[in-house]
């Protein structure tokens, strides 16, 4: 498998086609948004330098950004500071991203190989600091955003370190689950939906509703991630799969698999799960996934991811009005449950 293809990426390119026809309406601001992140992954330090551009070799879906300039857009116009804090919300994630790959020993990133495979473990978690501290200083810039973009990231990493004390938890219960998504993941996905509406004049009311809504598409964007990661195809994702089964973290797919089952298949998935280390981990994999398959777990989960998309969007009409920008919200919702990469 070769994924180090090089080269920065246009999302209107091969099976991005779908986001390209998804963002039409923000193609504009995402255009503002890497020409301002261009700037950012820059550094007059040269092993900096080399890091960020490495990273920068292939950029991600960019839904965030997507999220709060489709936010702003169902209040009113982009303005800089909209640019400012999708970069910084963008910065925030990709940081998320490097210590997270240490974290979770993942290979690939973006198709290309991860920072700490590539440069080492103390060389990524200086780059990921690098990185917040960059957003924080943007951040500083755009009016009574600073707190909400530090806050979030703080809950981000709490998110991840309640995942870090989970591992090999294999009684983790599914709200336990809920509350870990809902930190690491959600709230990223809910403050980009209230700065985008915040910074076009909206309502503290109907920022607090963007934000509902934001949070519960976040909710989704991470079942299916966890889904992927079981069922989803490398090369499509461009991303390390089958590391959460590698690490022992229990997510949606193994929890409602266990708990559906009676005693005596209870105990032996729990065997086979507590003694995967001594296993070939491909084997494992099918073993898990063998499982998963007898009890038709990948149809419970998307349906799970559904609902929770169909609450997103009776949230998303409470707060905004009908307009091209919500309608284009409730198309980047089914590409948040449909994707597979
Ligand atoms: C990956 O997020 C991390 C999760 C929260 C699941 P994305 O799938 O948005 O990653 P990129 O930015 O597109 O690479
Ligand atoms: C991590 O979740 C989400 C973050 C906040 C970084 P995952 O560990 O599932 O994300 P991927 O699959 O590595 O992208
Ligand atoms: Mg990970
Ligand atoms: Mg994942």
């Amino acid at each position: 498998m070769n994924f180090d293809r090089g080269g920065a990426t246009d999302i209107s390119s091969g099976d991005s086609q779908t986001l390209a026809s998804l963002y039409q309406l923000v193609s504009e601001d995402i255009a503002a948004l890497r020409e301002f992140l261009h700037g950012e992954f820059a550094s007059t330090e040269p092993f900096v330098n080399e890091l960020l551009e490495h990273l920068s070799r292939f950029q991600g879906k960019q839904v965030r950004p997507a999220c709060l300039f489709l936010s702003g857009r169902c209040f009113g116009e982009i303005g800089n500071d909209h640019i400012k804090c999708a970069a910084v919300v963008e910065l925030i994630h990709t940081a998320t991203l490097v210590h997270d790959d240490l974290l979770d020993a993942a290979q690939i990133r973006r198709r290309v190989e991860t920072i700490h495979s590539r440069y080492g473990d103390r060389a990524a978690i200086l780059l990921g600091d690098i990185i917040y501290a960059r957003g924080f200083v943007i951040s500083t810039e755009v009016e009574n955003a600073a707190r909400l973009l530090a806050n979030c990231t703080m809950e981000i990493c709490i998110g991840e370190m309640m995942q870090v004390g989970n591992a090999g938890n294999l009684q983790l219960l599914e709200e336990q689950y809920f509350e870990i998504i809902h930190r690491k993941t959600a709230i990223l996905y809910g403050l980009s939906c209230r700065l985008g509406a915040m910074l076009a004049g909206a309502t503290e009311d109907q920022a607090a509703a963007m934000e509902q809504f934001g949070n519960q598409l976040g909710v989704a964007f991470q079942i299916i991630d966890d889904s992927l990661d079981v069922f989803g195809d490398q090369e499509t994702v461009g991303k390390s799969l089958g590391t959460d089964l590698a690490n022992g973290k229990m997510t949606l797919p193994l929890i409602r698999l266990r708990d559906g089952l009676d005693v005596e298949q209870r105990e032996s998935l729990l065997k086979l799960l507590e003694g995967h280390r001594e296993m070939d981990r491909t084997e494992f994999h099918h073993e898990v996934v063998r499982w998963l398959d007898e009890f038709e777990i990948l149809d419970e989960v998307r349906e799970r991811a559904q609902q929770v998309v169909a609450n997103a969007l009776k949230s998303l009409h409470v707060a905004a009005p009908r307009c091209e920008a919500r309608d284009q919200f409730e198309q980047l919702a089914r590409f948040v449950i449909e994707r597979e990469r």
